[in-house]
């Protein structure tokens, strides 16, 4: 297999080019770090939700979901620390009018001179670093008084304590359990970039885990484990995989003991999803704050705990980009570089692409029954316009692991070919098996044929 070839520019050309994601707003202009899913980019990221849910609700059963509001009631954010604690510090450039995060100076560059970071330009003159809170503000209701303040959800953990109590009570279930979201989060971020990694407006996928006080470092170590796993059983190379354990001085308010999953992006190892031991700290504040006693009574010891919470907490788009930039390959064949994206089958937008050779003969009646049989099973594309070639170039490109080829062979035996996306090889087959045999192929276990 070819050395990795992979940019960030180039996953924003073929996300663009092939319809993922776009620029949000742009035939105003744009509106900076801000992106909109296009189709095949919707249907990834649903992939990608769905083996979250899978792994978490199918998968298990120590684990309820939940879809809380994004607005709450704004005591629930003084409560979790965000009024009073949820900032970065930035600096002003008093020349420029620029403004920039006070610990990333290093990775940013000076807009007047960009070989130089801020501050070191011949014009620069940065102001003293002050605190500034990411939370968006908003109002609710026709006045606009201190009154009607609230706030985009920073987080979507909070939704999750506040329902806390409800949960217990109609899920059944006890210590150790989950409570699963996904939905979006919003940060005003002084210096968001690097594509959809870190955007101002995202979705995360979080679970809070409450455990007996006294198991938090073993579900802590097994939350740690697992959800590195689901990122390899889903085809991301464990060698582009890390966990790295915060330091003292990284730790959120909330946090007793922090690990980061990173992944190797092109630029440079970065977070992926954060397990956080958040201790009693959310259900001790949200009852100090709302006087409602958030706790857990044993029945069979007669105890009454609090229960400690470990926190998986990952991004749907961080999630997406990583199996797009790990996908993503360059091949020569004849000549000709062709792009793949070597997604995990359970991952790709599509599943299956049929495809008639030729627009005529009767084989598309035939590639059309072939496609009807396979449509309620998986997501299948019918495609008859353009070269074949060209044809099987898109399906690369986004992804589809099996093309089925519909030829004049087909309408004398009834047999069809089925092309492999990433060895290339090609099987005959008999049409009324197409169901069986590509619902095998998607339940059978996969690797990256990067890892050789
Ligand atoms: N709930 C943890 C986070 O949003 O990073």
């Amino acid at each position: 297999m070819a050395e990795d070839t992979v940019t960030m520019d180039k996953i924003v050309a073929l996300c663009k080019r092939r319809g993922f994601i776009f620029p949000s707003s742009e035939i105003y202009g744009g509106l900076g770090s801000t992106y909109d899913f296009g189709h095949y980019g919707v249907l990834l990221k649903t992939n990608v939700k769905g083996e979250w849910w899978r792994s978490l609700l199918q998968q298990r059963d120590d684990v309820v979901a939940l879809d809380s509001a994004i607005l709450q009631h704004p005591r629930v954010w003084e409560a979790s620390g965000h009024v009073g604690g949820f900032s970065d510090p930035m600096v002003d450039c008093k020349q420029c009018g620029q403004r920039f995060r006070a610990d990333h100076l290093d990775q940013l560059a000076c807009p007047n001179k960009p070989s130089k970071q801020p501050g070191e330009g011949p014009e620069c003159e940065l102001t003293e670093a002050r605190e500034f809170n990411l939370m968006f503000e908003t109002t609710v209701g026709p006045l606009k008084d201190s009154g009607s303040i609230a706030y985009l959800r920073p987080e979507t953990a909070q939704g999750i304590f506040i329902n806390f109590k409800n949960v217990l009570q109609f899920s059944r279930k006890k210590p150790p359990f989950g409570i699963a979201q996904i939905g979006k989060s919003f940060r005003n971020e002084i210096t968001p970039g690097n594509f959809i990694f870190r955007t101002r407006e995202f979705e995360q996928m979080e679970m809070e885990f409450f455990v007996p006080p006294a198991e938090a470092d073993k579900w802590f170590e097994f939350w740690s484990t697992e959800r590195q796993r689901w990122y390899t059983d889903l085809g991301i190379r464990p060698d582009h995989l890390q966990l790295r354990v915060h330091e003292q001085d990284e730790l959120s308010h909330y946090s007793s003991g922090t690990s980061d999953i990173e992944y190797l992006f092109p630029i440079g190892w970065s977070e992926l999803e954060g397990i956080a031991n958040r201790g009693d700290f959310d259900l001790k504040q949200h009852t100090e704050f709302s006087g409602e006693k958030l706790e857990y009574f044993d029945q069979a010891s007669g105890e009454k705990y609090v229960p400690h919470v470990i926190e998986p907490a990952a991004g749907a788009d961080r999630a997406t980009l990583a199996f797009l930039v790990d996908a993503y390959d360059e091949e020569e064949i004849e000549g000709d570089v062709r792009t793949v994206l070597r997604l995990h089958p359970r991952l790709s937008p599509v599943k299956v692409a049929v495809l008639p050779l030729v627009k005529k003969d009767g084989q598309p009646e035939l590639a059309r029954e072939a496609f009807e049989s396979l449509r309620g099973l998986m997501t299948t594309e019918y495609d008859e316009g353009g070269s074949i070639g060209k044809r099987y170039r898109r399906q690369d490109e986004i992804g589809t692991p099996w093309c089925v080829t519909i030829d004049h062979d087909s309408i004398d035996d009834r047999t069809v070919t089925i092309r492999e996306r990433d060895s290339l090889s090609q099987e005959r087959v008999a049409i009324d098996d197409l169901p069986a045999l590509l619902s095998a192929k998607l339940a059978a276990p996969w690797q990256s044929p990067k890892l050789g």
